[in-house]
């Protein structure tokens, strides 16, 4: 059985879509062992209570970037997590952190990744005129928003589009996507070749 670890700062929809799609048994062999919050008022943390989930806050404010992260992996290797999903955590990890889990964190982030890294993503390319935008999951490393992509999904910006309408679509996607992306990633059939994820028979 995998355990999956989540870390959400905010409104959480990452993280029910997939804990949705485990409980409908698109992501086999899995359960979520814990989610972990950096701020007490994310609504994220209160929806994981809800749903009967081991929900932890482990504040940053007046830490050190290390000392916080070394809080959150330890709660995270207690509960024996080996997937760790950043969904809508707006924390930078230390490399420290990522050295933990190699291979096995992942991130969403609301555009087609290397386009608009950082906050606002659909903000920034509804401002850039692109006109096909959309969403990354991928894995971390040390940089922002930079890891080996795992699966993207493409968004048509339309004429009609504000900036709420255009990030309301590539939301549904994100909710596609990473169930995807942690299937492939579960599943194991792939090598990274390069920043290259391919996928092996
Ligand atoms: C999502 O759009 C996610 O892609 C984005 O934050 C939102 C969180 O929503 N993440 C980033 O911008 C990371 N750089 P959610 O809390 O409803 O899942």
């Amino acid at each position: 059985m995998h355990s999956l670890g989540i870390l959400l700062s905010g409104r959480g929809s990452n993280f029910v879509a997939i804990a949705n799609s485990i409980d409908a048994g698109r992501i086999p062999d899995a359960r979520i062992s814990v989610v972990i919050s950096n701020r007490a008022d994310a609504p994220g943390i209160a929806t994981a209570r809800q749903r009967g989930l081991n929900a932890l806050v482990i504040p940053s404010k007046g830490k050190a970037r290390e000392e916080h992260d070394r809080e959150v992996v330890a709660a995270l290797k207690q509960h024996k997590v080996d997937l760790v999903c950043l969904a809508g955590y707006m924390r930078l990890l230390s490399p420290w952190f990522v050295q933990q889990f190699p291979q096995r964190i992942l991130n969403i982030h609301p555009s087609l990744l290397p386009a608009f890294p950082g906050l606002e993503a659909q903000e920034q390319a509804f401002a850039y005129g692109v006109k096909i935008s959309g969403c990354t999951v991928h894995f971390v490393d040390e940089e922002l928003d930079h890891g080996a992509i795992i699966v993207q999904k493409a968004v048509a910006v339309l004429d009609t589009d504000d900036e709420h309408t255009l990030a309301a679509r590539i939301l549904e996607q994100e909710h596609i996507a990473y169930t995807e992306a942690i299937n492939v990633v579960l599943q194991g059939k792939f090598n990274v070749v390069g920043r290259r994820l391919v996928t092996t028979p």
